[in-house]
């Protein structure tokens, strides 16, 4: 008898994860991942190293990272007891939907958007309800609150600004969703710091029913160390604690973190950086025949070709410009994505994608 008779069901139907390890080189262009194309300077990565090797190795970490909830509370004016920080937001997103998601729980979710939500209310044996994006992959917040009217389900996850579709949907919206259905309301804020529109942080205060994940993998250049972190009124956050997984946090990413909200000029100067490049890359891209380019309020782009997109992105990666192909999600038939890099790699992906076009 096969060891699968005892895997859950709903974990035999999943498909693997299926983001390629692709060795780094110089000489790979990497914008698949919306990272930072920017690492910490030397001079940072010393000073934190120096301060983890003072550290006892030998003993646990806090089993709840109080310094660095410490620095998050002064950096987003929230108090400790509306912060929980994890080895990354995804972490948060399992503990979240641990805490909320049984079978046949209804989670709804805007589509096209981040593949994780998906999953772990698979995993869970949640009942998913996807509400379409419109037609220029604007969050449909009429349909949004019609659907969860009718369909009463018990989460509402919106990514704001939105993976893959680069949108966002606003603050007077997301106050209408919480308003106008009974769900909690999760809001997953990892790109919101390239956002040119506010986070719903103000909203935290009135209503209790609105979670917000945030991360340093994408601003903050930490994605290699995974540190997330999610804001909710104190009472919210007891109960999300209850079934987290304890000492996630280690002492040196939590140490590299802390140290960061200290550099805030040094963040803010390379955000501004990249939505820059960000706004560049969308101009040049607007200009090529055959390409559609969405508008994005984050560090990435999703274009449409009218070409074998699979072939293209073969062609290119050939050719050492590694991007993502989105084309098997919802509504992204033909579509590529591309995060903001640095200049130069952005004018490479430019060259070799006019050249394969
Ligand atoms: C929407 C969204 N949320 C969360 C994450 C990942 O966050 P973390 O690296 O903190 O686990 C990503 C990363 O790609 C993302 O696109």
């Amino acid at each position: 008898m096969s060891f699968l008779k005892h895997i859950k069901p709903s974990i035999v139907k999943l498909e693997a994860y299926t983001v390629k390890s692709i060795p780094l080189s110089s000489e790979l262009i990497k914008l698949n991942q919306n990272e930072n194309p920017f690492d910490l300077p030397e001079y940072l990565k010393r000073e934190i190293a120096e301060e983890f090797l003072l550290q006892p190795w030998n003993r646990y970490p806090d089993v709840f990272p109080s310094r660095l909830i410490e620095a998050l509370s002064e950096y987003t004016g929230m108090p400790a007891e509306s912060i929980i920080a994890a080895n990354g937001s995804n972490e948060l997103m399992y503990t979240i939907l641990m805490t909320i998601v049984s079978k046949g729980t209804k989670v709804l979710i805007p589509t096209p958007t981040f593949f994780l939500y998906e999953k772990i209310v698979n995993v869970l044996e949640g009942t998913l309800i996807c509400v379409p994006a419109n037609h220029d992959l604007l969050f449909d917040v009429e349909s949004i609150i019609a659907v969860a009217k009718r369909e009463q389900p018990s989460l509402i996850i919106l990514n704001s600004p939105n993976s893959p579709t680069g949108q966002m949907i606003s603050m007077n919206d997301v106050e209408r969703i919480i308003t106008e259905t009974d769900a909690i309301v999760l809001v997953d804020e990892a790109y919101i710091e390239f956002a040119d529109h506010p986070s719903v942080l103000p909203l935290l205060k009135q209503y209790d029913r609105l979670i917000i994940l945030r991360t340093f993998s994408k601003a903050f250049s930490l994605a290699g160390l995974r540190i997330g972190y999610l804001l909710a009124q104190p009472a919210v956050c007891s109960e999300l604690l209850k079934p987290k997984i304890p000492f996630t946090v280690n002492n040196f990413s939590s140490a590299a973190a802390v140290k960061l909200m200290h550099k805030k000029e040094l963040i803010l100067e390379r955000i501004l950086y990249i939505k820059t490049q960000k706004d560049y890359l969308y101009r040049e891209l607007s200009g090529i025949n055959d390409i559609k380019v969405f508008s994005s309020q984050t560090n990435f782009l999703i274009f449409q070709v009218k070409n074998n997109v699979k072939l293209l992105f073969e062609k290119l990666f050939a050719a050492n410009v590694l991007i993502r192909d989105v084309s098997s999600y919802p509504m992204l038939e033909n579509t590529l994505r591309v995060n903001a890099g640095t200049e130069a790699e952005n004018k490479s992906f430019l060259t070799a994608l006019k050249k394969y076009l």
